[in-house]
């Protein structure tokens, strides 16, 4: 057995979806019932640990990290961060297992359902897509607790929803209808509250059928567009765009395009 699926992990669970036409998925539940999967220093480090894992792994194509009904993640832990002082969260490095997480290259979705609040809204953002339950609630609530975001809340919530809005979610702490966030472009899809997981195992797998190497090159295009000027930001997607001209499955795709078959991906 892989090693990721062996290895014991304390607050996640990890497993693989077979899909019939294409790469496998990667399956992460965030493990934490009783504490609405609040996401300790520890559960993080194991979700970069299980999604590097993925990402090393050429048999899988697409992550789906979830977590149950009444919680994808309540926030960060209160109870942990509410004993540390600033100098005991400076040298924990509460936030390096996130910059482990940005950096993953095959593409991550959050399936949410229930609450996804403080550092749970912040780890869906992180993930590239974010398929909803329709009565799911986000919301960034750290003002309550006499703090701010600090995963990336305030910067990701700002550029998905706009400066207006993440004003009055950030500084008034109340929770928002998936609906809402819907609208306001910060999620993918709103689903049936049961079919939260489906339709995120579902978009996984047509993402795991296609070419590995245009979907990882496309989904760091367009993460580059949030820190690049439109001129940076083109010229990296048309190296990119080059580059893939250097891969057997441009060569296949353009082939089987012509000869009016199904494309037999390689992944290099
Ligand atoms: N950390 C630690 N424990 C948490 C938690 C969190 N973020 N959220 C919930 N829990 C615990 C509760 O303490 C409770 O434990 P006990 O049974 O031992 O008392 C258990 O989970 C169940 O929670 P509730 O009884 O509160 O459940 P509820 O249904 O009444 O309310 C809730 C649910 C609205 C999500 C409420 O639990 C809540 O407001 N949680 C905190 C939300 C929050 O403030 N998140 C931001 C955290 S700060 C942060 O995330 C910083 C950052 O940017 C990284």
């Amino acid at each position: 057995m892989k090693s990721h699926l062996s290895r014991t992990y304390n607050n996640i669970l990890v497993s693989e979806k077979e899909n019939p036409e294409g790469l496998k998925t990667g399956v992460i539940q965030i493990n934490r019932p009783k504490v609405m999967n609040a996401l300790n220093i520890e559960l993080m480090g194991e979700m970069a640990d299980a999604l590097y894992a993925f990402d090393k792994d050429s048999e899988i194509g697409c992550s789906v990290v979830y977590g149950n009904e009444k919680a994808f993640a309540a926030g960060a832990d209160i109870k942990e961060m509410a004993e540390m002082n600033a100098v005991e969260i400076y040298y924990r490095e509460m936030f390096a297992s996130w910059d482990r997480i940005r950096l993953m290259k095959k593409p991550v979705i959050a399936a949410v359902s229930g609450f996804a609040l403080g550092g749970g809204c912040e780890l869906a953002m992180l993930c590239d897509m974010i398929v909803a339950g329709e009565n799911a609630k986000f919301g960034q609530p750290e003002v309550n607790l006499g703090v701010i975001p600090g995963a990336g809340g305030t910067q990701r919530l700002t550029r998905a929803v706009g400066k207006a809005r993440a004003m009055e979610i950030i500084l008034t702490g109340r929770m928002v209808s998936a609906k809402e966030m819907f609208d306001a472009g910060l999620l993918t899809k709103v689903v049936a509250d049961d079919k939260y997981l489906d339709e995120s195992l579902e978009l996984a797998k047509i993402i795991c059928s296609k070419p590995t190497l245009a979907v990882q090159t496309a989904k760091e295009s367009i993460l580059k567009s949030f820190d690049t000027t439109i001129e940076t930001g083109i010229e990296f997607e048309r190296k990119n765009f080059y580059l893939l001209f250097a891969s057997e499955d441009k060569t296949e795709g353009m082939k089987a395009f012509v000869e009016k078959r199904k494309a037999d991906w390689k992944g290099k």
